[in-house]
């Protein structure tokens, strides 16, 4: 069993993905962090960013065994995450790793790409939204309990700025496909949320 949820950052994927994943014991996959990592070893290894062929490269030989959590929520990382995974070279290596650690398990999947892309054949396709402005705030809350750095309006502009390339790049932007359930979070508490899938999903397995 495939579920597949995607969404713009801050709709919540990452935490509703998790819990959902440990209520129906499913292995819970983070593509983004997939991204993330690649942008981190390409900053880190000082490939300059015109260098397509070079952060091709880097993507290539990035181990994702060993993704450090805390060196990819970097606002440096956020900041530059888009433009190295608009890059279809970027995307064929990660989604094929992202399609391998996925393939023996149930899972769920949260991403931009996954229902369109990674798994199209996932028997349940979820896509969160949320306002904007709810979604930098929660992401203003969530590097505030981490200890991190911020600026509420630098989240906004971070969050703003990722909609905008990630829904217009042209290797496989984020969009709701046509059998995506749609599922709006805004004002709503993750439980309600998790409940709500729970729920598609409990019907979904009676059709
Ligand atoms: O979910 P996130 O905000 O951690 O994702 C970081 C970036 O990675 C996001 O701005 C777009 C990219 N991404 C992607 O292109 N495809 C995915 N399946 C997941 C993330």
């Amino acid at each position: 069993m495939k579920i597949a949820i995607d969404g713009p950052a801050g709709s919540g994927k990452s935490t509703v993905a998790r819990l959902l994943a440990e209520k129906l014991k499913f292995k819970h996959i983070d593509t983004g962090a997939y991204y993330r990592w690649v942008t981190y070893n390409v900053l880190s290894k000082g490939v300059p960013l015109t260098d397509e062929a070079g952060i091709v490269r880097a993507a290539a030989e990035t181990d994702f065994t060993g993704i450090d959590e805390r060196k990819i929520r970097t606002l440096e990382v956020s900041g530059n995450v888009s433009l190295v995974s608009a890059i279809p070279g970027v995307r064929g290596c990660v989604a094929a790793k992202q399609r391998a650690a996925g393939e023996k398990y149930d899972v769920v999947m949260e991403g931009r790409d996954i229902g369109s892309v990674v798994f199209p054949d996932a028997e349940l396709k979820i896509f969160l939204t949320a306002s904007a402005d709810e979604r930098a705030r929660r992401r203003y809350q969530e590097l505030l309990e981490k200890g991190g750095r911020v600026d509420l309006e630098e989240i906004k502009k971070n969050i703003a700025n990722r909609d905008h390339l990630d829904s217009t790049r042209r290797a496989s932007p984020l969009t709701r496909v046509a059998d995506a359930v749609e599922v709006d979070t805004t004002g709503l508490t993750i439980e309600q949320v998790v409940a709500r899938i729970s729920k598609i999903y409990q019907e979904r397995l009676k059709q």
